[in-house]
């Protein structure tokens, strides 16, 4: 095993390792995956002469096992660390505050450490999966790496505190850290806790189940890309000499009204909405078939409204960009549900 073309990611079973797995056994990484039930991960995510070759390895390890982790990092020694492991659900972290604080926030840290313990600063390179959620409500203004950053939800909350701390280590004790500040992405492998995947779905079984979809603030925007795009930023973040944080947005955002339309659009449904707030109900405009009805218990204490990230510096730094579309990403997700 070539120390310099080793790469350990943890959260390997999640959208966004499966992406990274495969982008770095393309690039010949020996790529160690981190997973706390390693039974969970789907091999048929990655290309298959990337397996046969034996470059790929699964560890079992919780994030939170300080000790397990210090010791697969002093046997692996990686080149590179991406740490996309976390409770990465905004609601579960309103009901779970202390436990999405340990693993977003304290094994990061703990894992920062194990770095410098090891002797390892001059040698592995960290990406930080952080998020646009560390910004807070900005109101819909266009955010760069230096807008203010007023987290309002516990996992908000934790990513910053992973995020801070790591500029700590950065310009203090010398670690190669970068934080990737990531804006919504989503894919086919998203997890169906997230709107986008729950529209995808019920799109896609809605004529087997005739049940309409419930969803909650049609209005809330994102700025969405897709993951695979993420995931090629994470790796040329790493590349570069110098290490720096970098927002990956697409720089446009779209309503999750606007993702439902675009969504039946691709299967041949047009959307006729009725009503208003709560009571607003999106009905097949040649049918009148009930699509979509609005229930109370998916709005959010304090959700935010619009997010939109500018990239320029990724894309001028990395020369980094995203090539999928939301149309694109929509019907893909669509489609790749109704494959299933
Ligand atoms: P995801 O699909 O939710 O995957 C999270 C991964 O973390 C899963 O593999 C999960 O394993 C693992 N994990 C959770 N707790 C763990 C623990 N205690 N020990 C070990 N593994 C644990 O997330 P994603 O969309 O791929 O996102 C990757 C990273 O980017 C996350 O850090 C997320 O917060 C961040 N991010 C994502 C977005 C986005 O839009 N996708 C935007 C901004 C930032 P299990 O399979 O066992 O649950
Ligand atoms: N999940 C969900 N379910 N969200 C809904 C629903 C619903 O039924 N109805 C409306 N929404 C709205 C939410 O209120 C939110 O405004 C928006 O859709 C997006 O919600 P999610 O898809 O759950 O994503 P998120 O923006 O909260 O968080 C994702 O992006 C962050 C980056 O900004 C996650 O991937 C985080 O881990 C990530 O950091």
């Amino acid at each position: 095993m070539t120390e310099k073309r080793s790469a350990l990611v943890t959260g390997i079973t999640g959208q966004d390792g499966a992406y990274l797995a495969d982008l770095l056994l393309g690039k010949g990484c020996e790529v160690h995956g981190l997973a706390r039930d390693v039974s969970g991960f789907d091999f048929d995510r990655l290309a298959s002469s990337s397996q046969r070759e034996g470059r790929f390895h699964l560890h079992g390890c919780d994030l939170t096992d300080q000790a397990a982790l210090r010791n697969l990092v002093a046997a692996i020694r990686p080149g590179e660390i991406y740490n996309l492991a976390a409770q990465s659900h905004v609601p579960t972290s309103i009901a779970e505050p202390l436990m999405t604080s340990e693993i977003n926030a304290t094994a990061p840290i703990r894992l920062m450490e194990a770095i410098l313990d090891l002797g390892l600063g001059g040698h592995t390179r960290l990406f930080l999966a952080a998020s646009s959620e560390i910004f807070g409500d900005a109101g819909g203004q266009i955010l760069s790496e230096n807008s203010v950053m007023t987290p309002r939800n516990p996992y908000a909350l934790s990513k910053h505190h992973s995020y801070v701390e790591s500029q700590k280590f950065r310009k203090e004790r010398g670690l190669f850290i970068v934080n990737g500040i990531l804006f919504n992405h989503e894919s086919p492998y998203r997890s169906p806790a997230f709107v986008t995947r729950k529209i995808t779905l019920a799109v896609a079984s809605m004529r087997n189940t005739g049940e309409p979809l419930r969803l909650g603030n049609l209005n809330a925007r994102r700025d969405w890309g897709h993951a695979r795009d993420y995931a090629e930023g994470m790796w040329l973040s790493l590349q570069r000499d110098i290490p720096d944080d970098y927002i990956f947005a697409t720089g446009e955002n779209h309503s999750v009204r606007e993702f439902v339309e675009l969504a039946f659009a691709a299967t041949g449904r047009r959307v006729r909405w009725e009503g208003a707030g709560e009571d607003e109900i999106g009905f097949d405009a040649d049918t009148g078939v009930r699509l979509v009805e609005v229930d109370p218990v998916f709005f959010r204490p304090e959700d935010i409204g619009a997010t939109v990230g500018d990239s320029s510096k990724a894309r001028a730094e990395l020369n980094w960009r995203p090539r999928t579309n939301f149309a694109g990403l929509v019907r893909e997700m669509v489609l790749s549900d109704m494959a299933r």
